[in-house]
């Protein structure tokens, strides 16, 4: 079986680094299928992120689990699945991947906690606090009727877990959904998030600790209506890919670029390129992964979702090309 695995790994790096297309590359591992863990089970980890610590990637993620809630005749929100915590994977070349078990585990049937069945985690993100010596964990929580809106916070003294959660935020009293974290060459950490009802998205810089959001924010991408921001820097700029709001359908990206994370940001427009790109080639992406030792080298990591079985959702992971300050993704 891992033979197998392994032979098939193979051929799809094989067949990527042959596409035309690729004018990048990287060891990019997913196009848009399955990912097999080392135990041969599909990696179930979407709205994921990546943390890189001491040679070694670890993936955190959602566990959709079981067949999605579908309420007749309401709208795409509706389609979710209960919420079934946080796991973890690690790796150390970003194709074959460990399942690290429940690095935040949920409880059943306690319907006032936040990281409960019953409720909704997204999108979980980790980074690593120099000072402290903690691994922080920020994520959506939020109630089935996604009002709730608010970032959740999580600790541990390993990158794997466990995870031992603090509690939840409206950073100043702002709603936070799709998120993202970003942890700068100087050490400071950013929260960004939908907000507003999905109609602006905030960038809020973290107390010292990364435990809490401080009083300094800033709106951007003002009335735009994105989600799933997934940021990255390069050569001293920002860059912000964000999707459209269609719930798990899918919709074209569109990035944005700065030279301070706070702003002004110029937008951009689609960096997907090609036949698909409409669709960001039927994936949302949430997250950008620098490959270690390769300064240029980017991973644009999306989730192709599967709306009436989330649990079955792929991956659709592609190196981010980038010409001066533009960017270029190629499937
Ligand atoms: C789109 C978001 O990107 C997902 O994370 C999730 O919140 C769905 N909306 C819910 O419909």
């Amino acid at each position: 079986m891992k033979y197998l695995l392994t032979l098939a790994l193979t051929i799809t790096l094989c067949q990527l680094s042959y596409s035309k297309s690729i004018k990048n590359p990287v060891d990019t591992v997913s196009n848009g299928k399955t990912i097999l863990d080392e135990d041969g089970k599909p990696v179930n980890a979407h709205g994921a992120g990546v943390l890189y610590y001491k040679g070694v990637y670890y993936l955190f993620g959602e566990i959709k689990k079981g067949k999605t809630w579908l309420v007749p005749d309401q709208h795409w929100e509706d389609y979710r699945v209960p919420a079934g915590g946080v796991s973890c994977y690690s790796s150390t070349d970003l194709i074959h991947w460990k399942n690290r078990g429940v690095a935040l585990k949920p409880t059943t049937n306690n319907p006032a906690y936040d990281v409960d069945t019953s409720r909704v985690i997204e999108r979980p993100k980790v980074i690593y606090n120099e000072r402290t010596k903690k691994f922080v964990m920020w994520m959506h929580i939020d109630k089935n009727d996604y009002k709730y809106s608010r970032g959740g916070v999580a600790i541990s003294d390993k990158p794997y877990g466990p995870y031992h959660y603090l509690g939840s935020v409206k950073p100043n009293n702002q709603m936070l959904r799709d998120m993202n974290l970003f942890k700068d060459d100087n050490g400071k950490a950013y929260l960004i998030y939908s907000s507003e009802d999905n109609k602006t998205m905030q960038i809020c810089l973290l107390s010292s600790d990364y435990l809490k959001p401080t009083r300094h924010y800033s709106r951007i991408l003002i009335d735009k209506k994105r989600e799933s921001p997934a940021i990255f820097k390069h050569a001293g700029k920002y860059y912000l890919i964000t999707s459209g709001c269609s719930g798990w359908s899918p919709n074209a990206a569109s990035y944005a670029v700065a030279d301070h994370i706070m702003g002004p940001w110029k937008e951009h427009g689609n960096p997907c390129k090609g036949p698909n790109a409409d669709s960001s080639f039927y994936s949302q992406g949430g997250f950008v992964v620098p490959v270690a030792n390769k300064p240029n080298s980017f991973i644009f990591m999306g989730d192709v979702w599967n709306k009436t079985n989330l649990e079955e959702s792929k991956y659709l992971w592609l190196p981010i090309r980038i010409i001066k300050d533009e960017i270029e993704i190629y499937n």
